[in-house]
């Protein structure tokens, strides 16, 4: 049984589909965790992504990118380096941003979502799993809310994990992404016409869950 759980950056896909995953009893996959991981690699390379993204490629396929599920969460590795806790910067945002643009990169990591899919009941999240990771998921849900809402919850996050940021910077990083994510040519993000569409900008966490718990019942 596979969910798929699209939407731009800050629309509460994470933390829903982690809550729906310990419902349901299915395990949860953050794509975006390994596009972060990925672009953790270069920056350690010291790559400049846009300008060698031959460089970023090269750099990904020799890393070694895991993902695996512990008691407290999801936790990524890179090269067997637990980075989990490393890879909610902005730097590391808008890296990740850049490195998911490069088509080869996408190529690789899609491989890897692909077989953790393959043998279990997974709630996947990211901006291309129903339009092009998993394309035969059963239920695919594109999850959004206006960029102010989501930067303000972007914004509280960090804060709660004491990295030091203002809210206007947050929310021209986000429309900044929010660009690069959907204007790129491979598998950008982007609706898949099977989708549900679910605004969560007037909605309160709880009322999102439950919004989505009913549509995955429906559908599956
Ligand atoms: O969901 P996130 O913010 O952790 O994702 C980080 C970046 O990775 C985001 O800017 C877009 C990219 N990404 C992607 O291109 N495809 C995915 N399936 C997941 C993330």
């Amino acid at each position: 049984m596979k969910i798929a759980v699209d939407g731009p950056s800050g629309a509460g896909k994470s933390t829903l589909s982690k809550d729906i995953a310990a419902r349901l009893g299915f395990v949860y996959i953050d794509t975006g965790a390994m596009y972060r991981a990925a672009a953790l690699a270069c920056l350690r390379a010291g790559i400049n992504i846009k300008e060698h993204p031959e460089k970023a490629v090269e750099t990904v396929r020799r890393s070694a990118i895991d993902l695996t599920a512990e008691a407290d969460g999801q936790h990524i590795f890179l090269n067997g380096e637990d980075v989990t806790g490393l890879i909610r910067t902005p730097e590391i945002s808008m890296g990740a941003s850049d490195v998911s643009a490069i088509p080869e990169v996408r190529l690789c990591l899609v491989e890897l979502q692909r077989a953790l899919a393959e043998t279990r009941n997974v709630i996947m999240d990211g901006r291309d799993i129903g339009t092009y990771v998993l394309p035969d998921a059963p239920v695919k849900i594109f999850l959004t809310a206006t960029p102010e809402t989501r930067a303000h919850r972007r914004f509280l996050e960090l804060q709660e994990r004491g990295t030091s940021c203002d809210y206007e910077t947050v929310l021209a990083d986000l429309k900044q992404r929010d660009k690069n994510d959907s204007t790129r040519a491979f598998a950008p993000l982007k609706a898949a016409e099977d989708s549900i569409l679910v605004d969560t900008s007037a909605l309160s966490y709880e009322e999102s869950l439950t919004k989505l718990l009913s549509i995955i019942k429906e559908r599956l």
